[in-house]
């Protein structure tokens, strides 16, 4: 049964890509077939965190204006069985429309277990296009005002596109500097704010930034990725309590 989420935030710089890869990766490493789609047009970057760049001959421009098939445009990860990437046009003034990113998308869901659509920053037309063929979505925010707003306008238009299972990603999470701040009693405020229920809260990790940056996901063991493989067994229906450390 496939299951297709978005990753989306409204601010930018929030962890969204990270978000996607990390989870995109541990799907994967369980035995999943994951296709991750960037939906970032002018900025994609998934190829970059996914170590694909040198391989990608056509994106998703180039199946919509029928110079490849939609199957051509899917391309799978070295080295990370079951990991594969539909890249976003490399161009801006390439945006995809949103019915049209769903017909490409329920041409190759059927290949997969889970779709996790890459959104850009802001709810604007790349927004709408990347939310059009979602089923569910995460709302990646940090714990800081502009963000915690951004997740609450985008958790509105999520729901105004038809979503309503909506859970909310807290990254980078450091405790001394959340205490440090003191811009909130506590994380139930945020939660409060955004009006969606929590299903992770990943702490700041540079291993995890390294690693994902330099196009090695793979590797599991950073406390980063095992609060993603928690946020992949709630997603999956498993009770895992939400360690906060
Ligand atoms: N949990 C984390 N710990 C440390 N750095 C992170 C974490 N998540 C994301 N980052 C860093 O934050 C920046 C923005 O992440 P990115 O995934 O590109 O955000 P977005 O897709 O929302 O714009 C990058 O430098 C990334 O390495
Ligand atoms: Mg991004």
């Amino acid at each position: 049964m496939k299951d297709i989420i978005v990753i989306a935030s409204g601010k930018g710089g929030t962890g969204k890509s990270t978000v996607a890869v990390g989870l995109g990766t541990v799907f994967a490493n369980e035995g999943f077939r994951v296709l991750l789609i960037d939906c970032d047009s002018g900025m994609r970057g998934l190829d970059i965190m996914l170590g694909i760049t040198q391989n990608l001959v056509f994106d998703i421009a180039d199946a919509v204006s029928g110079s490849c098939t939609v199957e051509n445009t899917v391309y799978p990860c070295p080295g990370k069985k079951g990991l594969f990437l539909m890249p976003a046009p490399l161009n801006a003034y390439d945006e995809i429309a949103p019915q049209v990113l769903g017909q490409l998308v329920e041409g190759v869901a059927d290949l997969f277990d889970y779709v996790i659509i890459d959104s850009p920053a802001g709810v604007g037309s790349g927004f709408e296009a990347a939310a059009y063929p979602a089923m569910r979505a995460l709302v990646v925010v940090n714990a800081e005002p502009t963000s915690v707003r951004g997740g609450q306008n985008v958790a509105g238009k999520l729901r105004s596109c038809g979503i309503e299972d909506i859970r909310l990603v807290i990254n980078r999470f450091n405790k001394n500097t959340f205490r440090k701040m003191g811009l909130y009693q506590d994380l139930d405020e945020i939660i409060d704010i955004t009006t969606l229920q929590l299903i992770g809260i990943i702490p700041e990790d540079y291993a995890l930034a390294a690693a994902i940056q330099s196009g090695k996901s793979g590797d599991l063991s950073c406390p980063a990725m095992k609060t993603l493989s928690r946020i992949s067994a709630r997603l999956q229906g498993r009770l895992e309590p939400l360690l906060i450390k």
